[in-house]
């Protein structure tokens, strides 16, 4: 049996999705015993040459094709930002379809009210690829970590910041040229300065570590400081000094008070933090069972964002087939105020 799904979107990320289902698709219906197949894709130019080739999947404008379409059961967001974005998960949740989403501006900013809509509608929200690209995050915090306290997350969360930077220090390129080459090889948001600026990161540690620690954490919360006015001469004073420069993205539970952080911060090129490259990211998280782990991966582009993407769906479709529904949302949680303090 099929299982369709309709795409909203389908530019770097949404491309990889109709590639690596197509892909899996004959072993996830060994599997489960349903077959996910793209039935529509909502874009706004059908005619543009997107680097896939169509089968049966259908390219339209219209929203409805995909949101009122009575035999999709599963929509995949990839268009990214709040507006229509917001709207036609809203529409999709409220027709009991099952959402997966990449789109962490959306969740950092709505996803209370999304995870609400669908837990009133029996649907699921799952969001693996808003956060860290390829490298699962969201699934070990609200699953596999549940048995810790977590008290600290600390990385690098933003992959065109981080590749922008390793460019400066590698190669000496100036930070234009870096951001060029990070928005061709399809690293940045549609609006680069939520990159550079850190507020890609931000948000992505404000889905965190409401996860992580249990409470609602806000953007507002978030002290930001950007990657922009980083010179070559910053990065050639920090490496002769035998530092390199990283956005670090840090979040900490000192015993019920948060704080919350993004800035440029001096590593020492001893620290694992230091060695991680290109657009990869990497994050330490510290629980009170557990103790120090640290997930490494590739944070943005085209494929590793869909393999988070469809592991989304995949889980979609086993939890449909034993009739579970996955957007939990955080489990109990509790008001934690979040402080200034110098960590
Ligand atoms: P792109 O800009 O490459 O693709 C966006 C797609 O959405 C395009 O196909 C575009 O259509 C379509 N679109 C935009 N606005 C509308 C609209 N109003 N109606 C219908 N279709 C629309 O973005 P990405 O693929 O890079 O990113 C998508 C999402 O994934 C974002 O939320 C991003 O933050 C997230 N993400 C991206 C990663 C990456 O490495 N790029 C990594 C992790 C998450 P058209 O092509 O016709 O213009
Ligand atoms: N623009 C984002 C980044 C994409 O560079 O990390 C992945 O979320």
């Amino acid at each position: 049996m099929d299982l369709h799904i309709g795409l909203l979107g389908c530019g770097t990320v949404g491309a990889g999705v109709v590639s690596l289902v197509r892909r899996r698709a004959g072993k996830v219906a060994d599997m489960t015993g349903s077959r996910p197949v793209v039935k529509s894709i909502l874009v706004r130019d059908v005619s543009k040459d997107r680097g896939v080739v169509f089968e049966h999947e259908r390219l339209t404008q219209e929203p409805r094709d995909v949101l009122e379409d009575e035999d999709i059961q599963v929509v995949v967001e990839t268009i990214g930002g709040i507006e229509p974005a917001k709207t036609y998960i809203l529409q999709a949740l409220s027709r009991g379809k099952h959402v997966v989403t990449a789109n962490k501006d959306l969740i950092a900013l709505h996803g209370p009210e999304i995870l609400r809509v669908a837990a009133e509608n029996h649907a699921s929200v799952l969001f693996e690829a808003a956060v860290g690209g390829a490298i699962p995050l969201v699934g070990p915090l609200k699953e596999n970590l549940t048995a810790n306290e977590v008290t600290d997350l600390k990385g690098i969360i933003n992959g065109t910041t981080n590749f922008i930077l390793s460019e400066m220090t590698t190669r000496h390129i100036d930070f234009e040229e870096a951001l060029d080459m990070a928005q061709s090889l399809g690293y940045a948001e549609a609006d680069s300065s939520s990159d550079v600026d850190g507020l890609d990161a931000a948000r992505k540690l404000v889905i965190l570590s409401s996860i992580a620690f249990h409470t609602q954490v806000h953007l507002s919360d978030v002290k930001v400081v950007g990657i922009r006015h980083i010179t070559a001469t910053d990065v050639r004073y920090a490496d002769e000094l035998g530092y390199v420069i990283k956005l670090l993205a840090v979040g900490r539970d000192h015993g019920g008070e948060l704080t919350l952080s993004v800035r440029p911060t001096l590593i020492p090129k001893v620290h694992p933090l230091a060695h991680v490259s290109d657009a990869y990211n990497a994050l330490y998280v510290r629980g009170d069972a557990a103790g120090d782990l640290m997930f490494f991966g590739r944070g943005a582009g085209r494929m590793p964002t869909a393999s988070a993407v469809v592991g989304d769906v995949i889980s979609l479709v086993r939890n449909l087939k034993l009739g579970y529904v996955v957007s939990s949302p955080n489990g109990t949680m509790s008001y934690k105020p979040v402080v200034e303090r110098e960590d």
